[in-house]
Protein backbone atom coordinates (compact mmCIF):
# COMPACT_ATOMS: atom_id res chain seq x y z
CA UNK A 1 0.00 0.00 0.00
CA UNK A 2 1.31 3.78 -1.14
CA UNK A 3 1.40 5.65 2.15
CA UNK A 4 -0.38 9.06 1.24
CA UNK A 5 1.92 11.80 0.56
CA UNK A 6 3.54 13.81 2.72
CA UNK A 7 2.76 11.40 5.63
CA UNK A 8 5.79 10.31 7.97
CA UNK A 9 5.81 7.21 6.07
CA UNK A 10 6.37 8.65 2.89
CA UNK A 11 8.65 10.68 3.63
CA UNK A 12 10.63 8.17 5.55
CA UNK A 13 10.54 6.22 2.49
CA UNK A 14 11.99 9.07 0.77
CA UNK A 15 14.67 10.12 2.51
CA UNK A 16 16.32 7.64 5.16
CA UNK A 17 18.41 5.09 4.79
CA UNK A 18 17.39 2.76 7.91
CA UNK A 19 19.87 0.56 10.07
CA UNK A 20 19.10 -3.17 9.73
CA UNK A 21 16.64 -3.10 7.28
CA UNK A 22 16.63 -4.87 3.67
CA UNK A 23 15.94 -1.09 1.75
CA UNK A 24 14.31 -2.57 -1.44
CA UNK A 25 11.67 -4.46 1.20
CA UNK A 26 11.08 -1.15 3.12
CA UNK A 27 10.59 1.02 0.53
CA UNK A 28 7.10 -1.34 -0.08
CA UNK A 29 6.14 -1.90 3.58
CA UNK A 30 7.66 1.82 4.88
CA UNK A 31 7.94 2.10 8.87
CA UNK A 32 6.46 1.51 11.80
CA UNK A 33 6.68 4.96 12.91
CA UNK A 34 6.67 5.76 16.86
CA UNK A 35 5.67 8.67 18.47
CA UNK A 36 5.55 8.10 21.99
CA UNK A 37 6.49 5.91 24.99
CA UNK A 38 5.24 5.21 28.47
CA UNK A 39 6.35 2.57 31.17
CA UNK A 40 7.37 -0.50 28.72
CA UNK A 41 4.70 0.53 26.38
CA UNK A 42 5.18 2.68 23.02
CA UNK A 43 2.93 4.33 20.85
CA UNK A 44 2.44 4.45 17.21
CA UNK A 45 1.00 7.52 14.29
CA UNK A 46 -1.76 5.49 14.13
CA UNK A 47 -2.69 5.55 17.91
CA UNK A 48 -1.92 1.66 18.45
CA UNK A 49 -0.25 0.42 21.97
CA UNK A 50 2.73 -2.10 21.82
CA UNK A 51 4.74 -3.55 24.63
CA UNK A 52 8.29 -3.33 23.73
CA UNK A 53 9.34 -6.85 24.17
CA UNK A 54 13.07 -6.11 23.63
CA UNK A 55 13.20 -2.43 25.54
CA UNK A 56 14.07 -0.94 21.80
CA UNK A 57 17.14 -2.69 21.30
CA UNK A 58 17.67 -4.68 24.64
CA UNK A 59 18.38 -1.11 25.86
CA UNK A 60 15.08 0.83 27.41
CA UNK A 61 15.79 -0.58 30.85
CA UNK A 62 13.93 2.01 32.91
CA UNK A 63 10.81 2.14 29.83
CA UNK A 64 9.48 4.86 27.83
CA UNK A 65 9.36 7.93 29.98
CA UNK A 66 11.27 8.36 33.06
CA UNK A 67 10.57 12.11 34.89
CA UNK A 68 14.16 12.06 36.92
CA UNK A 69 16.20 11.26 33.57
CA UNK A 70 14.56 14.58 31.74
CA UNK A 71 15.55 16.30 34.81
CA UNK A 72 18.64 15.33 34.41
CA UNK A 73 19.40 16.12 31.37
CA UNK A 74 17.83 19.83 31.68
CA UNK A 75 19.77 20.71 34.71
CA UNK A 76 23.18 19.55 33.31
CA UNK A 77 21.87 21.52 29.73
CA UNK A 78 21.91 24.39 32.00
CA UNK A 79 24.51 24.36 33.79
CA UNK A 80 27.51 23.26 31.29
CA UNK A 81 26.05 21.76 28.26
CA UNK A 82 29.22 20.60 26.47
CA UNK A 83 32.44 20.49 27.76
CA UNK A 84 35.34 17.56 26.91
CA UNK A 85 38.16 15.43 28.02
CA UNK A 86 40.95 15.75 26.15
CA UNK A 87 43.95 17.43 27.33
CA UNK A 88 43.26 16.65 31.23
CA UNK A 89 39.92 18.67 31.14
CA UNK A 90 37.25 17.43 32.85
CA UNK A 91 33.48 17.73 34.46
CA UNK A 92 32.06 16.56 37.56
CA UNK A 93 29.40 13.97 35.60
CA UNK A 94 32.49 12.34 33.87
CA UNK A 95 33.76 12.05 36.78
CA UNK A 96 31.18 10.80 39.31
CA UNK A 97 30.02 8.21 36.77
CA UNK A 98 33.55 7.13 36.37
CA UNK A 99 33.67 6.92 40.45
CA UNK A 100 30.31 4.56 40.41
CA UNK A 101 30.76 2.42 37.69
CA UNK A 102 34.69 1.54 39.27
CA UNK A 103 32.39 1.17 42.66
CA UNK A 104 29.81 -1.36 40.90
CA UNK A 105 32.45 -3.35 38.61
CA UNK A 106 32.07 -6.72 39.39
CA UNK A 107 36.68 -7.06 39.74
CA UNK A 108 38.68 -4.71 40.33
CA UNK A 109 38.44 -2.09 38.09
CA UNK A 110 41.67 0.98 37.57
CA UNK A 111 40.16 3.18 34.86
CA UNK A 112 37.08 4.12 33.07
CA UNK A 113 37.49 5.75 29.49
CA UNK A 114 33.87 7.25 27.93
CA UNK A 115 32.08 6.29 24.24
CA UNK A 116 29.50 7.17 23.00
CA UNK A 117 27.92 3.51 21.65
CA UNK A 118 28.73 0.07 22.30
CA UNK A 119 30.55 -0.27 18.73
CA UNK A 120 33.11 2.83 19.57
CA UNK A 121 33.88 0.91 23.50
CA UNK A 122 34.44 -2.42 21.99
CA UNK A 123 36.80 -0.93 19.03
CA UNK A 124 38.42 1.44 22.14
CA UNK A 125 38.93 -1.49 23.96
CA UNK A 126 40.67 -3.18 21.00
CA UNK A 127 42.83 -0.39 20.24
CA UNK A 128 43.44 -0.54 23.69
CA UNK A 129 44.62 -3.65 23.78
CA UNK A 130 47.22 -3.23 20.44
CA UNK A 131 48.63 -0.05 22.25
CA UNK A 132 49.38 -1.77 25.72
CA UNK A 133 50.74 -4.84 23.97
CA UNK A 134 53.07 -2.72 21.66
CA UNK A 135 54.08 -0.44 24.99
CA UNK A 136 55.14 -3.81 26.84
CA UNK A 137 57.14 -4.85 24.10
CA UNK A 138 55.26 -7.69 23.00
CA UNK A 139 54.49 -6.29 19.36
CA UNK A 140 53.14 -9.62 17.77
CA UNK A 141 50.45 -10.56 20.38
CA UNK A 142 47.54 -8.56 18.75
CA UNK A 143 44.45 -11.14 17.39
CA UNK A 144 41.70 -10.87 18.49
CA UNK A 145 38.97 -13.90 18.97
CA UNK A 146 35.68 -13.61 18.91
CA UNK A 147 32.90 -16.17 18.25
CA UNK A 148 30.92 -16.91 15.48
CA UNK A 149 26.97 -15.62 16.52
CA UNK A 150 28.54 -13.13 18.75
CA UNK A 151 27.79 -9.13 18.51
CA UNK A 152 29.99 -6.92 19.52
CA UNK A 153 28.66 -3.81 17.06
CA UNK A 154 29.43 -2.40 13.55
CA UNK A 155 32.75 -0.59 13.48
CA UNK A 156 35.30 -1.73 11.54
CA UNK A 157 37.41 -3.34 14.72
CA UNK A 158 34.58 -4.35 16.68
CA UNK A 159 32.67 -5.42 13.71
CA UNK A 160 35.15 -7.88 12.64
CA UNK A 161 35.15 -9.13 16.28
CA UNK A 162 31.37 -9.74 15.34
CA UNK A 163 30.87 -13.23 14.59
CA UNK A 164 27.39 -12.65 11.94
CA UNK A 165 27.75 -13.13 7.94
CA UNK A 166 25.44 -10.45 7.70
CA UNK A 167 27.58 -8.02 9.52
CA UNK A 168 30.31 -9.24 7.37
CA UNK A 169 29.06 -9.81 4.16
CA UNK A 170 29.57 -7.22 1.14
CA UNK A 171 31.76 -4.75 4.00
CA UNK A 172 34.64 -6.52 3.34
CA UNK A 173 35.02 -7.74 6.99
CA UNK A 174 36.43 -9.34 9.46
CA UNK A 175 39.62 -7.32 8.69
CA UNK A 176 42.71 -9.44 9.04
CA UNK A 177 43.92 -10.66 12.69
CA UNK A 178 40.22 -11.21 13.82
CA UNK A 179 39.52 -15.11 14.75
CA UNK A 180 36.03 -16.92 15.57
CA UNK A 181 35.17 -20.18 17.69
CA UNK A 182 32.39 -22.18 18.66
CA UNK A 183 29.26 -20.61 19.19
CA UNK A 184 28.90 -22.33 23.02
CA UNK A 185 24.75 -23.11 22.00
CA UNK A 186 24.69 -27.07 22.78
CA UNK A 187 21.29 -27.37 21.65
CA UNK A 188 22.48 -26.72 18.27
CA UNK A 189 26.45 -26.82 18.39
CA UNK A 190 25.90 -30.19 20.65
CA UNK A 191 27.01 -33.76 19.58
CA UNK A 192 24.88 -36.96 19.98
CA UNK A 193 24.65 -37.76 23.84
CA UNK A 194 27.39 -35.19 24.74
CA UNK A 195 26.71 -33.28 27.97
CA UNK A 196 26.13 -29.71 28.26
CA UNK A 197 29.81 -30.36 30.65
CA UNK A 198 30.81 -32.30 28.07
CA UNK A 199 30.24 -29.91 25.32
CA UNK A 200 31.67 -26.89 27.14
CA UNK A 201 35.11 -28.70 27.62
CA UNK A 202 34.89 -29.51 23.54
CA UNK A 203 34.79 -25.87 23.15
CA UNK A 204 37.74 -24.79 25.61
CA UNK A 205 39.45 -27.40 24.03
CA UNK A 206 39.19 -25.80 20.64
CA UNK A 207 39.70 -22.51 21.72
CA UNK A 208 43.08 -23.92 23.39
CA UNK A 209 43.81 -25.61 19.48
CA UNK A 210 43.29 -22.48 17.91
CA UNK A 211 45.47 -20.27 19.70
CA UNK A 212 48.06 -23.26 19.92
CA UNK A 213 47.72 -23.22 16.10
CA UNK A 214 47.86 -19.24 15.51
CA UNK A 215 50.70 -19.14 18.53
CA UNK A 216 49.76 -17.64 21.75
CA UNK A 217 52.50 -15.22 21.36
CA UNK A 218 49.82 -13.87 18.20
CA UNK A 219 46.79 -13.69 20.44
CA UNK A 220 45.86 -11.25 22.73
CA UNK A 221 42.32 -11.06 23.64
CA UNK A 222 38.81 -12.93 23.23
CA UNK A 223 35.83 -10.77 23.18
CA UNK A 224 32.62 -12.41 25.05
CA UNK A 225 29.26 -11.32 25.55
CA UNK A 226 28.46 -13.08 29.13
CA UNK A 227 25.37 -14.34 27.50
CA UNK A 228 25.21 -13.60 23.76
CA UNK A 229 22.35 -11.34 22.76
CA UNK A 230 21.75 -10.25 18.86
CA UNK A 231 22.89 -13.60 18.48
CA UNK A 232 20.13 -15.74 19.38
CA UNK A 233 20.30 -15.06 23.32
CA UNK A 234 22.38 -18.00 23.62
CA UNK A 235 23.19 -19.33 27.56
CA UNK A 236 26.38 -20.71 27.62
CA UNK A 237 26.64 -24.14 28.82
CA UNK A 238 27.45 -25.18 32.52
CA UNK A 239 31.29 -24.84 33.35
CA UNK A 240 31.98 -23.08 29.66
CA UNK A 241 33.42 -19.99 31.09
CA UNK A 242 35.73 -21.84 34.17
CA UNK A 243 36.67 -23.92 31.08
CA UNK A 244 37.62 -20.97 28.96
CA UNK A 245 38.82 -18.74 31.21
CA UNK A 246 41.42 -21.30 32.30
CA UNK A 247 42.70 -21.94 28.51
CA UNK A 248 43.04 -18.01 28.10
CA UNK A 249 45.00 -17.51 31.20
CA UNK A 250 47.50 -20.21 29.77
CA UNK A 251 48.05 -18.41 26.79
CA UNK A 252 47.96 -14.86 28.93
CA UNK A 253 45.36 -14.17 26.07
CA UNK A 254 43.30 -11.13 27.75
CA UNK A 255 38.96 -11.43 28.40
CA UNK A 256 36.88 -8.56 27.39
CA UNK A 257 33.58 -9.33 28.79
CA UNK A 258 31.15 -7.22 26.41
CA UNK A 259 28.48 -6.24 28.61
CA UNK A 260 26.74 -4.00 26.54
CA UNK A 261 23.36 -6.26 27.07
CA UNK A 262 23.79 -8.23 29.85
CA UNK A 263 25.19 -5.13 32.25
CA UNK A 264 23.19 -3.30 34.73
CA UNK A 265 20.63 -6.09 35.92
CA UNK A 266 19.72 -7.78 32.83
CA UNK A 267 20.95 -11.26 33.59
CA UNK A 268 19.52 -11.21 37.56
CA UNK A 269 22.54 -9.98 38.89
CA UNK A 270 24.27 -6.56 38.06
CA UNK A 271 26.77 -7.60 35.93
CA UNK A 272 26.23 -10.54 33.32
CA UNK A 273 30.02 -11.58 34.57
CA UNK A 274 28.32 -12.43 37.66
CA UNK A 275 25.73 -14.33 36.44
CA UNK A 276 28.39 -16.22 34.51
CA UNK A 277 31.58 -16.26 36.77
CA UNK A 278 33.94 -14.49 34.52
CA UNK A 279 36.69 -12.22 35.78
CA UNK A 280 37.16 -10.07 32.80
CA UNK A 281 40.10 -7.60 31.89
CA UNK A 282 38.73 -5.16 30.12
CA UNK A 283 34.89 -4.56 30.33
CA UNK A 284 32.62 -2.61 28.02
CA UNK A 285 28.97 -1.25 28.72
CA UNK A 286 26.33 1.03 27.13
CA UNK A 287 22.32 0.81 26.70
CA UNK A 288 21.20 0.60 30.04
CA UNK A 289 23.98 2.59 31.70
CA UNK A 290 21.99 5.64 30.43
CA UNK A 291 18.53 3.56 30.04
CA UNK A 292 19.37 4.56 26.41
CA UNK A 293 18.02 7.83 27.24
CA UNK A 294 21.17 9.90 25.78
CA UNK A 295 23.83 8.08 23.77
CA UNK A 296 26.89 6.60 26.40
CA UNK A 297 29.38 4.15 26.47
CA UNK A 298 32.44 3.07 28.89
CA UNK A 299 35.39 0.99 28.78
CA UNK A 300 36.65 -0.15 32.01
CA UNK A 301 40.48 -1.65 32.22
CA UNK A 302 42.22 -2.77 35.03
CA UNK A 303 45.11 -1.78 36.43
CA UNK A 304 47.92 -4.19 34.37
CA UNK A 305 46.43 -2.16 30.93
CA UNK A 306 46.34 0.77 32.47
CA UNK A 307 49.64 0.92 33.42
CA UNK A 308 50.26 -0.58 30.14
CA UNK A 309 48.29 2.08 28.40
CA UNK A 310 50.19 4.66 30.99
CA UNK A 311 53.88 3.84 29.56
CA UNK A 312 52.60 4.62 26.22
CA UNK A 313 51.17 7.54 26.53
CA UNK A 314 54.40 8.94 28.37
CA UNK A 315 56.72 7.73 25.42
CA UNK A 316 54.10 9.53 23.13
CA UNK A 317 53.26 12.25 25.03
CA UNK A 318 49.77 11.48 24.94
CA UNK A 319 47.28 8.94 24.46
CA UNK A 320 46.09 9.70 20.75
CA UNK A 321 42.21 8.16 21.34
CA UNK A 322 39.24 9.93 22.02
CA UNK A 323 36.39 11.07 21.01
CA UNK A 324 34.87 14.79 21.15
CA UNK A 325 31.92 13.50 22.85
CA UNK A 326 34.04 11.16 25.09
CA UNK A 327 32.11 11.49 28.77
CA UNK A 328 30.22 14.13 27.27
CA UNK A 329 28.41 15.68 30.01
CA UNK A 330 24.57 15.61 29.22
CA UNK A 331 24.77 11.90 28.86
CA UNK A 332 27.09 11.27 31.66
CA UNK A 333 24.51 13.51 34.10
CA UNK A 334 21.51 11.00 33.19
CA UNK A 335 23.85 8.56 33.34
CA UNK A 336 24.76 8.79 36.86
CA UNK A 337 20.82 9.72 37.32
CA UNK A 338 20.35 6.36 36.32
CA UNK A 339 22.29 4.24 38.68
CA UNK A 340 20.87 6.01 41.17
CA UNK A 341 17.29 5.06 40.01
CA UNK A 342 19.03 1.31 39.97
CA UNK A 343 20.43 1.33 43.46
CA UNK A 344 16.91 3.37 45.03
CA UNK A 345 14.76 0.39 43.31
CA UNK A 346 17.32 -1.90 44.25
CA UNK A 347 16.89 -3.22 40.28
CA UNK A 348 18.83 -6.90 40.88
CA UNK A 349 16.07 -7.42 43.36
CA UNK A 350 13.38 -6.79 41.28
CA UNK A 351 14.92 -8.85 38.53
CA UNK A 352 14.90 -11.50 40.09
CA UNK A 353 11.71 -11.23 41.86
CA UNK A 354 10.24 -11.19 38.17
CA UNK A 355 12.85 -13.48 36.42
CA UNK A 356 10.97 -16.40 36.72
CA UNK A 357 7.44 -15.32 35.90
CA UNK A 358 9.28 -15.16 32.16
CA UNK A 359 11.93 -18.03 32.38
CA UNK A 360 8.81 -20.38 33.80
CA UNK A 361 5.92 -18.72 31.65
CA UNK A 362 8.15 -19.48 28.28
CA UNK A 363 9.14 -23.22 29.40
CA UNK A 364 5.77 -23.92 30.49
CA UNK A 365 3.78 -22.30 28.09
CA UNK A 366 5.94 -22.76 25.30
CA UNK A 367 8.87 -25.48 25.53
CA UNK A 368 5.79 -27.86 24.15
CA UNK A 369 4.37 -26.37 21.71
CA UNK A 370 5.09 -27.85 17.94
CA UNK A 371 6.65 -24.87 16.25
CA UNK A 372 9.32 -24.26 19.54
CA UNK A 373 12.62 -25.92 19.37
CA UNK A 374 14.11 -24.26 21.92
CA UNK A 375 13.11 -21.89 24.92
CA UNK A 376 16.11 -20.50 26.76
CA UNK A 377 17.80 -17.50 29.01
CA UNK A 378 18.00 -16.19 32.26
CA UNK A 379 17.31 -13.48 34.03
CA UNK A 380 14.91 -10.69 32.03
CA UNK A 381 16.19 -12.32 28.57
CA UNK A 382 15.05 -15.03 27.10
CA UNK A 383 14.33 -16.20 23.24
CA UNK A 384 12.40 -19.60 22.00
CA UNK A 385 13.49 -20.79 18.43
CA UNK A 386 11.20 -21.88 16.22
CA UNK A 387 11.72 -24.82 13.84
CA UNK A 388 10.10 -26.70 10.98
CA UNK A 389 10.61 -29.99 12.67
CA UNK A 390 10.70 -30.43 16.63
CA UNK A 391 11.61 -34.15 16.90
CA UNK A 392 14.89 -33.50 14.46
CA UNK A 393 15.66 -29.70 15.20
CA UNK A 394 15.01 -29.09 11.52
CA UNK A 395 15.14 -25.13 10.89
CA UNK A 396 12.85 -23.33 8.56
CA UNK A 397 14.31 -22.25 5.50
CA UNK A 398 15.78 -19.07 5.83
CA UNK A 399 13.85 -17.47 3.09
CA UNK A 400 10.51 -18.32 4.36
CA UNK A 401 11.47 -15.57 7.22
CA UNK A 402 9.39 -17.25 9.99
CA UNK A 403 10.82 -15.45 12.30
CA UNK A 404 10.03 -11.78 11.13
CA UNK A 405 6.50 -13.46 9.93
CA UNK A 406 5.78 -13.91 13.57
CA UNK A 407 6.86 -10.67 14.33
CA UNK A 408 4.57 -9.11 12.00
CA UNK A 409 1.62 -11.08 13.67
CA UNK A 410 2.67 -10.33 17.08
CA UNK A 411 2.66 -6.67 16.27
CA UNK A 412 -1.16 -7.02 15.47
CA UNK A 413 -1.61 -8.57 18.78
CA UNK A 414 -0.11 -5.43 20.41
CA UNK A 415 3.89 -6.60 20.85
CA UNK A 416 6.88 -5.23 19.32
CA UNK A 417 8.82 -8.55 18.89
CA UNK A 418 12.53 -8.82 17.34
CA UNK A 419 13.49 -12.10 15.13
CA UNK A 420 16.85 -12.81 15.40
CA UNK A 421 19.19 -15.05 12.79
CA UNK A 422 17.92 -18.65 12.76
CA UNK A 423 14.51 -17.76 13.74
CA UNK A 424 14.74 -17.21 17.22
CA UNK A 425 12.24 -14.67 18.80
CA UNK A 426 14.12 -12.66 21.70
CA UNK A 427 12.72 -11.18 25.19
CA UNK A 428 14.33 -8.46 26.96
CA UNK A 429 11.69 -5.95 27.88
CA UNK A 430 12.62 -3.41 29.82
CA UNK A 431 13.74 -4.11 33.06
CA UNK A 432 10.89 -1.96 34.88
CA UNK A 433 8.44 -4.77 33.98
CA UNK A 434 5.64 -5.82 36.24
CA UNK A 435 4.83 -9.88 36.73
CA UNK A 436 1.60 -8.61 35.17
CA UNK A 437 3.02 -6.97 31.95
CA UNK A 438 4.91 -10.04 31.52
CA UNK A 439 1.99 -12.32 32.03
CA UNK A 440 -0.17 -10.03 29.29
CA UNK A 441 3.32 -10.27 27.16
CA UNK A 442 3.51 -13.82 27.32
CA UNK A 443 -0.52 -14.34 26.07
CA UNK A 444 -0.14 -12.04 23.44
CA UNK A 445 2.99 -13.64 22.43
CA UNK A 446 1.23 -17.26 22.73
CA UNK A 447 -1.90 -15.97 20.59
CA UNK A 448 0.74 -14.93 18.04
CA UNK A 449 2.37 -18.46 17.71
CA UNK A 450 -0.96 -19.59 17.67
CA UNK A 451 -2.12 -17.99 14.58
CA UNK A 452 1.36 -18.47 12.93
CA UNK A 453 1.08 -22.42 13.32
CA UNK A 454 -2.64 -22.33 11.92
CA UNK A 455 -1.38 -19.98 9.09
CA UNK A 456 1.70 -22.69 8.64
CA UNK A 457 -0.65 -25.59 8.70
CA UNK A 458 -2.78 -23.95 6.05
CA UNK A 459 0.21 -23.62 3.98
CA UNK A 460 1.27 -26.81 4.17
CA UNK A 461 4.79 -25.11 5.41
CA UNK A 462 5.00 -27.11 8.92
CA UNK A 463 3.41 -30.14 10.12
CA UNK A 464 2.12 -28.52 13.40
C1 LIG B 1 26.65 -7.15 23.04
C2 LIG B 1 26.68 -5.93 22.19
N1 LIG B 1 27.85 -5.31 21.97
C3 LIG B 1 27.93 -4.20 21.23
C4 LIG B 1 26.80 -3.67 20.63
C5 LIG B 1 26.92 -2.46 19.77
O1 LIG B 1 26.37 -1.37 20.39
P1 LIG B 1 25.94 -0.08 19.50
O2 LIG B 1 24.79 -0.49 18.66
O3 LIG B 1 25.60 0.92 20.58
O4 LIG B 1 27.14 0.31 18.73
C6 LIG B 1 25.57 -4.28 20.85
C7 LIG B 1 24.34 -3.72 20.25
O5 LIG B 1 23.29 -4.31 20.27
C8 LIG B 1 25.51 -5.45 21.62
O6 LIG B 1 24.36 -6.09 21.79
Amino acid sequence: MTPPRNSNAARDIVNLLHPYTDARAHAQSGPLVITRGKGVRVFDDQGNSYIETVAGLWCASLGFDNERLVEAATKQMKQLPFYHAFTGRSHEPAIDLAEMLIERAPVPMSKVFFCNSGSEANDTAIKMIWYFNNAIGRPEKKKIIGRLKGYHGITIAAGSATGLPANHKLFDLPIPGFLHTRTPHHYREGLPGETEEQFATRCAEELDAMIVQEGPETVAAFFAEPVMGAGGVLVPPATYYEKIQAVLKKHDVLFVADEVICGFGRTGEYWGCQSMGIQPDILTCAKALSASFLPISAVMINERIFQGLADGSATIGTFGHGFTYSGHPVPAAVAVETLKIYDEMNLVAHVKKVAPVLQDGLRSRFADHPLVGEVRGIGLIGAIELVADKATKKPFDAAQKIGPRLTKIAEANGLIMRALPGDGIAFSPPLIITAEEIVDMLERFGKSLDELAVQLRRESIAAV
